[in-house]
């Protein structure tokens, strides 16, 4: 099969399009011809090598060759414990270990899948497992959001920021979003109530205070992410600088006994009833996954290069032919 393989971390030119062997699923896992796959900033971190916890498993080079974490297409094979697929079911999920999606065929275990509704495209459907559940249990499960709290999202325009600023809004939010000056209107038309360009302002020192801030890309002090919390608020981290995260468990508990606010990192539980729940948000037209460009397997370097360098509004989606 072909797949989009690197071997050492670096820039896009390091990934290839070359001819390798067919996975062969577990016993609990099934193989899948993929139909289409979407990008997310877990492999541009991936493909780097950048933070530092993008090389776990693989300290100086990739040991997964081929990246590639949200897929959707058609079961071809089961494994002899898989109960609940067959073949012909069109399925979608997250590959754990956030690897193997780039490629014409993947294996996945049955537990990460779920069945695409025939409503949804399988683009729109490789949009959901990594950006769509980050958003759900950052702004429904762990925010707890309710109406008319002030909800902020940084990073809100892209993939699992779109995400965050609807789910905030249908559960009655204020929401800010911050992202770069090209992406300020489209933050306003995703339904946030106030912008906020990174470039130009910061937003723990405007003296605005939120009840929750969801932190896509979190680089500042654990002292100014809480400098913008209310006093019953809380701030999740998701990505961003190892630095960060480390002065967040150490100091995060510390914080939460002298304010009561809380600052913690949101550890992503991979989740198919959750993708189930975004499809049925989408069904009723709640939520809209929101895609910016579509390249197809051979184009997989120029859409990392496209997120990679910021461009990207909402999700980039991979077209397998
Ligand atoms: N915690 C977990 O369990 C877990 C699980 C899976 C993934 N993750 C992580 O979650 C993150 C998901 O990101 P994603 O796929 O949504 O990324 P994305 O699509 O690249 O979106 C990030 C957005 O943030 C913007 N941005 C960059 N720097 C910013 C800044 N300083 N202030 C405000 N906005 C900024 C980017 O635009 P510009 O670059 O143009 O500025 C972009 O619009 C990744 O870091 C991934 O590793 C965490």
């Amino acid at each position: 099969m072909k797949a989009i393989v690197y071997h050492k971390y670096g820039s896009p030119d390091v990934l290839k399009l070359e001819e390798v062997d067919m996975p062969t699923p577990k016993d609990n896992e099934v193989l899948i011809k993929v139909h289409a796959a979407s990008v997310n900033l877990s492999d541009w971190e991936g493909l780097r090598g950048k933070p530092l916890y993008a090389r776990i498993g693989g300290l100086l080079k990739p040991r997964n060759k081929i990246l590639g974490s949200d897929i959707a297409g058609r079961v071809m094979a089961a494994g002899r414990n898989v109960k609940r697929l067959q073949p012909g079911d069109d399925v979608f999920g997250l590959m754990w270990g956030y690897k193997g999606g780039f490629a014409e065929y993947a294996c996945a275990s049955e537990n990460a899948l779920a069945l695409k509704p025939a409503s949804m495209t399988f683009e729109e459907a490789a949009t959901i497992p990594q950006a769509a559940v980050i958003a759900l249990q950052g702004i429904r499960d762990k925010g707890q959001v309710q109406p008319g709290q002030k909800v902020l999202i940084n990073g809100a325009g892209g993939g699992a920021g779109t995400f965050a600023v609807q789910l905030a809004k249908l559960y009655g939010a204020e929401v800010t979003g911050v992202d770069n000056s090209g992406k300020m209107d489209f933050m306003r038309a995703l339904g946030a109530d106030h912008v906020i360009d990174y470039t130009k302002e910061d937003f723990s020192k405007n003296g605005q205070q939120y009840d929750l801030i969801l932190d896509v890309v979190a680089h500042r002090s654990v002292f100014a992410c809480q400098r913008a919390l209310r006093t019953t608020g809380s701030y999740f981290a998701v990505g961003g600088s190892v630095a960060t995260f480390f002065q967040i468990l150490l100091l995060g508990p510390w914080i939460r006994r002298a304010t009561g606010k809380k600052v913690r990192i949101l550890a992503v539980q991979p989740n198919p009833k959750d993708m189930v729940y975004m499809t049925e948000l989408h069904e009723a037209g709640k939520v809209v996954p929101v895609i910016d460009k579509r390249y197809p397997l051979s184009e997989v370097p120029e859409a990392l290069r496209y997120l990679g360098e910021g461009r990207a509004k909402g999700k980039v989606v991979i077209t397998v032919e």
